[in-house]
């Protein structure tokens, strides 16, 4: 018999938990209330990011929208802008769709069921049970990283946490030790438990209240917890961005649906085929890559429509996103007037949207990351920053 289905050892469990939360527990902006808005916003932040980062963004974002109605008749772009720099960026385009789902579907009240939480766009099983249980008390179960972590360790878990059978023995073991009451309380004392003792490295076992119901601990084995998954393999991909520049301004482009970072706005940019062996650029590439230039060219015809001439290098800048490890190189092309007014968008043409903006108006979109770092070395270099 596991430990969880023994009634008593539960109960003490449980009360280790709560005397150790209501000691140490942190103080969050998104624990002062149960508000299940803010309560969803911070969750969704922290899906893919950690405390500390989501702070700053989560005042931002509930200052520029203090409710559900205001999420739901935001622009995409706006709510985009307040994104920036979290990444994975769906998030906030379905913390916007389901802000319009609750209004449009639920006449503006959040709802309490874990079922109907998930059948919202970005809610999943962990996001609908912390909104449940923190905002109205229903006794949902959670699973999120540092539960993951906490619980494969407490039962000594041997399958990979992500496998099928590894998720179901963790949400399994969240239910079972569940208490009746104060529901909300206990989930955000167990992440707390997470991440501050039952750390991926370096865990703090000699301050753990749960240790003696620790199987890991028991085992003296608990840096092999939770089993490592496998390694996803990277793969090397090589990209050009351009900046077109004409008296103080650049051209932007709007990614569209079908590219990574749906939404935002980005430099011209595109992959290059077989450049894995260039070394690593800096200088003026021109007179050394000369066979560089062409296809570099072409990608901009093909985006922008127009022909320009590249000439000049800004930077190398290297980045990761998901399985892919990316050199970045960004050239830069002055263009004329004929070119500038060339590249003006066709509004009959269902290619993505194209404009030309200084520094000012480049503050105001949500930029890609990348494009953010290199139209901040563009405009501070020509004084427009
Ligand atoms: N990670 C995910 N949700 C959290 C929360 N509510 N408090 C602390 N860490 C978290």
């Amino acid at each position: 018999m596991s430990w969880e289905e023994n009634p008593s050892e539960r109960q003490a469990f449980r009360r280790r938990v709560k005397a150790w939360y209501a000691k140490h527990g942190r103080l969050l902006p998104w624990r002062a209330t149960d508000d299940p808005y803010r309560i969803w916003i911070s969750e969704v932040m922290l899906q893919q990011t950690t405390v500390a980062a989501v702070i700053p963004y989560f005042e931002r974002f509930v200052a520029a929208f203090p409710n559900v109605e205001s999420l739901a008749d935001a622009e995409e772009e706006a709510v985009l802008r307040h994104w920036e720099g979290l990444g994975y960026y769906s998030r906030a385009r379905n913390l916007r769709k389901a802000a319009q789902a609750i209004v449009g579907d639920f006449g503006g009240e959040f709802p309490r069921s874990v079922r109907e939480l998930e059948s919202l766009p970005g809610i999943g099983r962990y996001t609908a049970g912390a909104i449940a249980s923190f905002a109205f008390g229903v006794r949902a179960p959670i699973v999120e990283a540092n539960t993951e972590r906490l619980y494969a360790r407490l039962i000594a878990l041997d399958e990979p946490t992500q496998s099928t059978a590894g998720k179901k023995r963790l949400w399994k073991f969240a239910e079972a030790i569940l208490p009746r009451s104060a529901v909300g309380d206990f989930n955000q004392a167990l992440m707390d438990l997470g991440s501050q003792i039952c750390r991926p490295t370096d865990p703090a076992c000699d301050d753990c209240p749960v240790q003696p119901h620790c199987a890991a601990h028991r085992q003296s084995r608990v840096a092999d917890y939770p089993r490592p998954k496998p390694r996803a393999t990277l793969t090397d991909v090589t990209e050009a961005a351009v900046v077109l520049r004409h008296i103080g301004k650049v051209l932007l482009r709007q990614r569209p649906a079908d590219e990574r970072w749906t939404g935002l706005w980005d430099f011209p940019r595109f992959e290059l085929a077989n450049c894995g062996w260039l070394p690593k650029l800096s200088g003026d590439p021109q007179p050394v890559l000369p066979g560089l230039l062409p296809p570099i060219e072409e990608g901009v015809r093909e985006l922008v429509g127009a022909s320009v001439s590249i000439d000049r290098w800004w930077a190398e800048i290297r980045h990761g996103v998901t399985r892919y490890r990316i050199r970045l190189l960004c050239f830069g092309a002055d263009v004329d007037e004929a070119v500038a007014a060339a590249v003006t968008n066709d509004a009959a043409s269902d290619a993505p949207p194209l404009r030309w903006v200084d520094s000012a108006a480049a503050g105001e979109l949500p930029l890609t990351r990348t494009a953010r770092q290199l139209a901040d070395l563009v405009f501070r270099e020509s004084g427009h920053g």
